[in-house]
């Protein structure tokens, strides 16, 4: 059993995916996502689950609380299938909330607690969702669309922290589900018959990932899938029941509420949650928490080595990093200087059919997402496959027999992902209700006639050695603070600014910094001038935070002769430091405006001095 995928985790990487010798039947025999709390409450009900804040949860308390939350989705109407949305900051309701709707059968769908307006609506819209909960802290942010989100048929209920523990929160916006209001339900469980119709091909979840047409498209994720995800991070990490795990990353991305929260419940750890990231924290969090496992994103990483040091930063049990992302150039000096074992670099997009992984314990393969050396290809029938792109379309290259080219060592490519058919674990789902969005990340007939591929959208490339390497995001996305921004998106809430004649909107490369910063390069009408402090209103309104550009660049002209891709690869090639003289300065976000960048500010950055 498992053979493949323990010799590669021995190897110090593997390719998670399709098919590490495992007989299907194991993973698929039930929709572990929804099963999983049932049968650890079941069985440890007295076992702390979750630590938030210095207090200890345990899964009956837990279990408890969203049975009374089932109860009243079930009195809602709220049938198996049924989507419920839910927009909850990093807080045990969370939980609470996801296991009351996986335990009736129905699908929750994370909503990024950074939309507002037009995407927040989209995402209630496009899942057809009957019932909207969200926590009293987005209070502003929901009421920007409750009403034609009602006019639509969604409900809208809040809860969330202040309903849970003081019962206080009224407001005109909605109902709120207070302990008051959920006490009239009862806490027993609710009946297996709900649940026991569900099967692998059915969705276990919903996540939103950003489109390049702008709005988030709803990533469907199956039984099957997350049961794949959950049993090889779980074997990938190591991660034992005695072990306690740290999540800060956001709870409606994939890798806190897959990874972190998942792994730790199938091997019955423990999960200390914080609110969010804090760099002044984390090492009083870890050490106070006898933490062994960190779940991270590659800027936490960068944060954490630009700070002082910490009196903890050596006294701590974290004995594994686990996460996505870490720059390349820190690994030796991040395990140097924290002593940590372990870390776990894995690669993959949300809804993608596969990944790879590097458990890297020493220099040799620091940096790397993936391993994929011979040995592994013998274990494992090779899926992954790195082909030649077109660097302005940013499409793949076809040879004349009408297949794409795969690369040569070191050759930076688009990495592609065999799929398999209905029911196998690497799948790719497709996006809820948009076929269009889904037959995008489809390719056919890439390398022989009849296969089928997934598009990562990235470009990566691999030594001859079988180490795989990141290199950037393909097309109109770029990721910035772990979220992707969709320059389509980005570009019309701009164009919409009265004074704005024309706009580019791409990622640039910033000193310090992971993924990519907004830019967005501009004509203004004749005679206008911009109001930079109205401007960064109007952008901030209408885009989340993450993806509200940092820096502009006025140019003379979107020079017509070429394409709109090749101005934008220029454009994103001189970034914030080879722009030319003519077209300085450039001005960046500062205090809710924008101001003129200079050299010094760039030095400040360049020096790890100014986080942005
Ligand atoms: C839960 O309790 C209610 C009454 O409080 C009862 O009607 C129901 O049958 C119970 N459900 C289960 C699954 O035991
Ligand atoms: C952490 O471990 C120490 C001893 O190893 C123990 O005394 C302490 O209670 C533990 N703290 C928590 C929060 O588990
Ligand atoms: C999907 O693509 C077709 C053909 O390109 C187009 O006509 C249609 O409007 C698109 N649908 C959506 C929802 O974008
Ligand atoms: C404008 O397009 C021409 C022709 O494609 C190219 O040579 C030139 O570098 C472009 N200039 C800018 C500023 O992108």
């Amino acid at each position: 059993m498992a053979l493949g995928l323990l010799a590669a985790a021995a190897l110090g990487g593997a390719y998670l995916g399709s098919k590490y010798s495992v007989k299907n039947d194991l993973i698929q025999l039930r929709a572990v996502g929804t099963a999983l709390m049932k049968d650890k409450a079941k069985a440890t009900p007295d076992r702390v689950f979750l630590i938030f804040e210095g207090r200890s949860y345990t899964f009956r308390q837990i279990e408890l609380a969203s049975n009374r939350l089932a109860h009243w989705l079930l009195a809602q109407n709220v049938k198996p299938k049924d989507i419920i949305c839910i927009m909850l900051q990093n807080h045990p309701t969370f939980y609470i909330a996801m296991w009351a709707i996986m335990k009736i059968g129905a699908i929750p769908s994370f909503i990024n607690t950074n939309l507002q307006e037009d995407a927040l609506l989209h995402c209630l819209t496009v899942s057809n969702t009957k019932i909207f909960l969200f926590d009293p802290m987005y209070e502003n942010q929901v009421a920007t669309i409750a009403e034609k989100a009602r006019a639509s048929g969604t409900n809208i209920y809040a809860y969330g922290e202040a309903t849970e523990y003081d019962g206080e929160y009224t407001n005109s916006l909605a109902l709120a589900l207070t302990p008051k209001v959920l006490s009239a339900y009862p806490d027993n469980d609710t009946s297996e018959s709900l649940i026991r119709g569900i099967g692998i091909t059915d969705v276990a979840l919903l996540i939103y990932t950003s489109g390049t047409t702008g709005l988030p498209k709803a990533a469907i994720v199956q039984h099957a899938r997350l049961n794949g995800i959950i049993w090889g991070s779980s074997v990938l990490s190591g991660m034992t029941k005695d072990d306690t795990s740290y999540c800060c990353l956001p709870l409606y991305h994939s890798s806190a509420v897959y990874m972190a929260t998942h792994i730790t419940l199938n091997v019955g750890g423990t999960l200390v949650l914080a609110r969010k990231f804090s760099v002044t924290r984390f090492w009083d969090d870890i050490y106070n928490n006898n933490v062994t496992i960190f779940f991270y994103i590659g800027e936490l990483c960068r944060y954490l080595m630009n700070r002082d040091p910490h009196p903890y930063e050596n006294k701590h049990k974290l004995h594994t990093c686990f996460g996505n992302g870490m720059p390349p150039e820190i690994w030796n000096q991040f395990r140097a200087r924290f002593g940590v074992k372990n870390i776990c670099e894995f690669y993959g997009a949300t809804e993608g059919p596969g990944g790879t992984f590097n458990l890297n314990k020493n220099e040799h393969s620091a940096g790397a997402v993936g391993y994929y050396g011979p040995l592994i290809r013998t274990f494992i029938r090779s899926d992954i496959k790195i082909i030649k792109i077109d660097p302005i379309k940013e499409e793949p290259i076809r040879d004349k027999n009408g297949f794409c080219i795969e690369c040569n060592y070191d050759e930076p490519g688009e990495m592609i992902i065999g799929m398999q058919a209905q029911g196998g674990r690497a799948r790719f789902d497709g996006y809820y209700k948009n076929n269009n969005a889904t037959s995008k990340k489809i390719i056919q007939n890439a390398l022989k006639k009849g296969d089928v591929y997934f598009r990562t959208g990235d470009l990566l490339k691999m030594n001859k050695d079988g180490m795989i390497y990141f290199l950037d995001r393909l097309g109109d996305t770029f990721r910035w603070h772990s979220e992707n921004v969709a320059t389509t998106e980005v570009s019309q809430v701009v164009a919409r600014y009265p004074s704005v004649a024309e706009t580019n909107v791409y990622g640039v490369k910033v000193p310090n910094h992971v993924g990519r910063a907004g830019m967005v390069s501009l004509i203004l009408r004749p005679n206008t001038q911009l109001d930079f402090a109205d401007f960064y209103q109007h952008l901030s309104k209408h885009l989340p935070k993450y993806a509200v550009p940092i820096f502009i660049r006025f140019v003379p002209s979107m020079n017509i002769t070429g394409t709109f891709k090749q101005q934008k690869t220029t454009f994103r090639d001189q970034g914030i430091d080879k722009v030319p003289e003519n077209e300085q300065p450039i001005y960046w976000l500062k205090d809710k405006t924008y101001v003129p960048f200079t050299v010094e500010d760039y030095d400040q950055i360049a020096a790890g001095k100014h986080k942005l």
